[in-house]
């Protein structure tokens, strides 16, 4: 039987207090719709269909929805509505549909799968939780003998209403034909004035159609954000969860509760990551790496033993094995640095790169340039990478020794086992195994007469 995803996602978000869609607030710096999106199309539904309003342009344009198909709800109406607005598009009347919440981000592929799997073709089917503070959302209510009656809203329930623990999670499944047939028979006379979506149970329940409902244990995973408490609620369950995938296989995270993944991490096991590491994109970390306090990565590859000490900031660069990197240092995207590099506090390297057992220990900028092995930058050197208007590249070959407080004026290039004075500017290519420096204003003693 086919199955059609509806994605309820054109609310504006009025608890939020922004100008932006509560759906583009980010989960794990993720937009809420899009970890939606991505677990709807992990099912491989026939169609996806996102029901949009609110700044709907904005919608569109900050996700990324391939085979997904845009219905527009022009007034918002009620989640009844909403759901009204994809009927037209769904063609096949044997089909059924999952409705899902855009604003319930975390729902995992697997959860769905269990409750689909409960609900017979020609039942409605409902997920519901049992949350320890159910307050705003819609409430289950059953008879004596535990069946389902219907479902009352946060603000229609009478106050033992309101006791109720058992909530609806937005999630619906339901034979496409009972939603045609009775979607358009919804009323509005309900304390929003709108057409509430969950109303549907109360027909089935006239009609004596089997109703199924599933009771998630996963409480956590059907949470919906409508505030920036759930907002940061969410964020941190995610973040946690992660984290002990993570330690599951061998990574010590120094305080779980202040680790942010906002991508994908793949880590060998005895690494260690300090506290309040930002991890985007894609990174991987071999086995012995160290990821001191405060450090931010973003799609970079490192190797086994590396240790990166404490504020670094790590962006599109691969580090090979046994580097020691940081405190204070940045290594910008494009950059290669082979085994065992050192890279120190306050350093800038950018679209580089720099071979096996070279230090750039201190204060240096190193940009577009190609390193060799054993190469020694003193304090405070300078590749002078930009004339204002090209970048131009510097070439330090093996061995080289570069005296503190040089400027290398690209494009130039240092030949091999050169030494270069302290406080040079270098502007033409150095012979290798050269000694070179470049004019010193004369040192002079000044006899002060005060003395
Ligand atoms: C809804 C359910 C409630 C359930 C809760 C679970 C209804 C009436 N209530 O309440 O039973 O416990 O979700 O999280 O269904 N939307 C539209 N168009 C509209 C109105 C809403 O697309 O006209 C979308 C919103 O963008 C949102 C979703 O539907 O993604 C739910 O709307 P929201 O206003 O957040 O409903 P809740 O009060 O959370
Ligand atoms: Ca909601």
């Amino acid at each position: 039987m086919q199955l059609n995803v509806i994605i309820l996602a054109a609310g504006q978000g009025t608890r939020m207090k922004s100008t932006l869609p509560k759906v583009l607030h980010c989960v794990a710096g993720k937009p809420i719709l899009q970890h939606v999106i991505e677990t709807a199309q992990a099912l491989s539904p026939a169609n996806i269909y996102i029901i949009y309003g609110y700044q709907g342009d904005i919608v569109k344009s900050k996700l990324s929805t391939t085979g997904v198909k845009w219905v527009e709800q022009q007034e918002r109406l009620g989640t009844g509505h909403a759901v009204l607005q994809a009927l037209p598009h769904v063609d096949d009347p044997d089909s059924r549909v999952l409705i899902l919440v855009g604003d319930v981000p975390l729902i995992s592929k697997e959860t769905l799968t269990d409750f689909i799997a409960r609900v017979p073709a020609d039942a409605l089917g409902m997920l519901t939780a049992q949350l320890p503070d159910p307050t705003g959302l819609g409430r289950v209510i059953r008879d004596a003998n535990g069946n389902m009656l219907e479902i009352v809203e946060h603000k229609d329930a009478t106050d033992t209403q309101k006791k109720i623990n058992e909530i609806n999670t937005g999630i619906i499944l339901a034979p496409t034909r009972y939603l045609e047939k009775w979607l358009p028979l919804l009323q509005n006379h309900n304390n929003q004035g709108e057409y509430y979506l969950p109303d549907i149970f109360q027909q089935a329940v006239k009609e004596k159609i089997k109703i199924v409902t599933h009771t998630t244990v996963a409480w956590e995973e059907v949470q919906g954000i409508n505030d920036r408490i759930q907002l940061a609620f969410i964020e941190r369950y995610y973040q946690l969860h992660q984290a002990k995938k993570l330690m599951q296989v061998g990574v010590t995270l120094c305080d779980p509760a202040r680790f942010d993944l906002r991508g994908e991490l793949q880590a060998a096991s005895d690494v260690t990551i300090d506290v309040n590491v930002i991890i985007e994109g894609k990174v991987t970390m071999g086995s012995g790496t160290v990821i001191g306090p405060n450090c931010y990565l973003r799609d970079v590859t490192i190797g086994e033993n590396v240790v990166i000490k404490s504020n670094s900031v790590i962006e599109e660069s691969t580090i090979a094995n046994d580097c020691v990197i940081g405190p204070f240092a940045r290594i910008r995207p494009g950059t290669e640095l082979a085994d065992t590099v050192h890279i120190g506090n306050f350093v800038e390297i950018k679209k580089s790169k720099v071979g096996t057992k070279t230090k750039i220990n201190h204060l240096s900028y190193v940009g577009d340039s190609i390193i060799g092995k054993k190469v020694n930058v003193g304090a405070g050197t300078i590749t002078c990478n930009y004339d204002g208007v090209d970048k131009h590249q510097t070439i330090i070959e093996d061995e080289v020794f570069i005296g503190s407080d040089t400027q290398l004026v690209a494009p130039v290039k240092i030949g091999e086992g050169a030494v270069i004075g302290a406080g040079s500017t270098i502007t033409q290519d150095v012979e290798p195994r050269s000694k070179t420096v470049t004019h010193r204003l004369e040192q002079r003693v000044l006899k002060d007469k005060k003395k």
